[in-house]
């Protein structure tokens, strides 16, 4: 496939995810496939960016998340509403932004090389709940709000397109 992955460090963050939304809106034209997409996202901004760990969880029944997609090293399989950071961004339906993960009561440690995270809600068609979207980076207060809003720019291909 002639697609590459862009490195998206040396852009302005905005332009950057604006840049990571035609990238994943082109690479799935024609595909309505969930798994798919968490996929192709996964690669594109964990590679795009360099985090540690990038991928979904989805919810696979009332209150609980399964892990899906992702690239990095090895991911828990099952998160409670509630628990961590992904069941925080779950239960409360809201991005959840952790500057340092050792300061977050209940923090779930899958790689100890994390020290900040950002945690995305991902809504599907009729805006029900369908997974998050982690991203985890090995620097500390690697995420704020513009990385929020890129993030759930991207995922709302979701809501357009699952
Ligand atoms: N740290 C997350 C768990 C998932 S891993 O980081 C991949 C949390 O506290 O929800």
């Amino acid at each position: 496939m002639a697609e590459t992955t862009i490195d998206l460090r040396r852009l302005p963050r905005s332009e950057a995810y604006d840049e990571l939304r035609s990238q994943t809106e082109a690479v799935l034209e024609g595909i309505h496939d969930d798994v798919a997409a968490m996929a192709t996202m996964s690669a594109l901004i964990h590679h795009g960016f360099g985090h540690l760990w990038t991928g979904f969880y989805r919810v696979v029944e009332p209150g609980r998340l399964r892990v899906g997609p992702y690239q990095g090293t090895l991911g828990c399989m099952e998160i409670e509403f509630g628990r961590g950071v992904c069941g925080t961004a779950a239960a409360e339906r809201r991005t959840v932004i952790v500057d340092d993960v050792a300061a977050f009561a209940g923090h779930i440690t899958c790689d100890p090389r994390s020290r900040s995270e950002i945690v995305v809600p991902v809504f599907g068609r009729s805006g029900e709940l369908i997974a998050v979207l982690d991203i985890d980076s090995d620097r500390p207060a690697a995420f704020d709000g513009k990385d929020g809003e890129g993030l759930e720019r991207v995922v709302r291909w979701f809501r357009e397109h699952g």
